[in-house]
């Protein structure tokens, strides 16, 4: 793995000339910021070795390096998942990749049901927190001390100063935003009702099928992160819709210029 991350870290340095240190994975609700990255320069996931390939309808695969705003930043359009079949450590290959070329702040984002009974269809979630239910860790197996020690503490998964700036900008412009607990399932099948009430019961205000593995991989890392969900649909044991893959991009469309906003501020201004 270490000969990997470093073959694959090689190829991007000999192609990219400012190296960021800051990365967005562009998950659902958040692909527009592309727009918004200037001087970019798009490497696709299949021209890159190492790299895993996104197969997933709506989620195209490329890194883009470029400048939002002032700071050069690199950005994942499309992730890997685990429900796509993928294992652990090719989900989260990309965060090793980005922590050997000198990534030490990781911005994430998702789409996400929510449970929390406060929270509205296009509501906009700061992630202060996850549960991981995915049947594997993906630091599972042999610990290379040169990513990250063997057992890390998970006590501040995502960092609480990003959090403070997001909650002011998002005052600033009178955006609603919640905050909550991202569960994090395999997927790729929404939850029933009765698990919607299970996750909520056990503390989570959100679930979605992503994000978990590479923040743990990011921590690991020392990497600090901050994460967003866009609330797509709602779940629980008296909601009878039935969320559909469209509704969710739907909703997260809707959404987006929100996340846009947050997300541009708070990297311009952390
Ligand atoms: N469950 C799991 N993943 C999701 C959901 C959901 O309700 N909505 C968007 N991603």
């Amino acid at each position: 793995m270490l000969e990997q991350i470093k073959q694959t870290a090689d190829y991007i340095r000999a192609r990219v000339e400012n190296l960021p240190d800051t990365a967005i994975i562009l998950g659902t609700g958040l692909g527009a910021l592309v727009d918004h990255i200037e001087d970019k320069k798009y490497i696709p996931y299949s021209e890159i070795p190492n790299f895993p390939v996104s197969t997933v309808e709506g989620h195209s695969g490329n890194l883009i390096f470029g400048r939002l705003g002032s700071r050069p930043v690199m950005a994942m359009q499309g992730r890997f998942h685990y429900y796509e079949g993928y294992d652990m450590k090719q989900v989260t290959f990309p965060i090793r990749v980005m922590k050997a070329l000198g990534i030490s702040t990781l911005f994430v984002s998702n789409a996400a049901g929510g449970m929390n009974k406060e929270f509205r269809v296009g509501d906009v979630m700061i992630i202060t927190d996850h549960i991981n239910l995915f049947p594997e860790n993906p630091l599972r197996g042999k610990n290379y001390a040169e990513l990250g020690p063997r057992f890390p503490a998970m006590t501040e998964p995502y960092d609480k100063k990003l959090i403070a700036l997001a909650d002011q900008i998002a005052a600033e412009r009178d955006i609603r935003v919640m905050h909550g607990v991202y569960v994090g399932t395999p997927g790729p099948t929404f939850e029933t009702p009765a698990e919607y009430e299970y996750f909520r019961i056990i503390g989570g205000d959100a679930v979605g099928m992503s994000t978990v593995p590479e923040v743990i991989v990011a921590r690991h890392a020392d990497m600090r992160v901050f994460g967003v969900s866009v609330i797509t649909d709602l779940g629980g044991k008296d909601v009878t819709d039935v969320p559909t893959h469209e509704e969710v991009q739907k909703a997260a469309q809707a959404a987006q210029p929100r996340m846009m906003e947050i997300m541009r501020e708070l990297v311009a201004r952390f």
